[in-house]
């Protein structure tokens, strides 16, 4: 994404949805600290918050030949809060990428994910890039549903029952 896009929430706060900088590392730790531990699990692979996990949010900033880290920042004055993030890693073949998304719980169904997602494409299309796909649990229901209405197929995964692809050819 070149530009960030900036529209208005259904509750009236500025959001912002932009690429991660090395500046927002702060409020990104924040934002994933005060996920609920089933959304943190979801996104994460483990609910609990601890060392490695922080380790891993201060490498988050994306160079764009590996992929694109997208947030979602609401704001109403001078204070930016991260309420969503969104990435995708390049594959080996360079035509493909992984992605991976969250939303804060309490801003959850007010249209952020598919805010994020809709950019998270539009950079991975703006790359040159064909297909995006991403291991969704099959217990996630709502992620399920809600990748399906991003037009996203939904297969089984070679890993097992327990994990589904979803993925999406540009
Ligand atoms: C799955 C997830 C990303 C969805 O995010 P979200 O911000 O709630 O998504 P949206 O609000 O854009 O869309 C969800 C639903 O809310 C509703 N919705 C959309 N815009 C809305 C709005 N402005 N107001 C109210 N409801 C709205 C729609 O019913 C939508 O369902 P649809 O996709 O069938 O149309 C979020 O629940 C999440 O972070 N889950 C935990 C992490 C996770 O599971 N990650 C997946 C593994 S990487």
């Amino acid at each position: 994404m070149d530009k960030p896009t900036i529209t208005t929430t259904d509750d009236g706060a500025l959001l912002t949805v932009r690429r991660l900088v090395e500046s927002d590392t702060d409020k990104l730790i924040a934002f994933v600290k005060a996920l609920s531990v089933s959304a943190r699990y979801f996104r994460f692979g483990q609910g609990d918050y601890n060392d490695d996990l922080e380790e891993a949010l201060h490498a988050c900033v994306m160079n764009p030949d590996r992929g694109a880290h997208l947030i979602a920042v609401a704001s109403r004055g001078p204070d930016e809060v991260v309420i969503g993030s969104a990435r995708y890693v390049i594959q080996v073949d360079r035509t493909s990428c992984e992605f991976v998304i969250v939303v804060a719980d309490k801003w959850s169904h007010h249209g952020i994910g598919h805010e994020l997602m809709g950019a998270l494409i539009d950079s991975a299309k703006r790359q040159g890039l064909r297909k995006m796909w991403g291991r969704i649990l099959a217990s996630n229901l709502d992620m399920l549903a809600f990748v399906r209405g991003q037009g996203f197929e939904i297969s089984d995964s070679p890993d097992g029952a327990w994990q589904k692809i979803a993925s999406i050819t540009f």
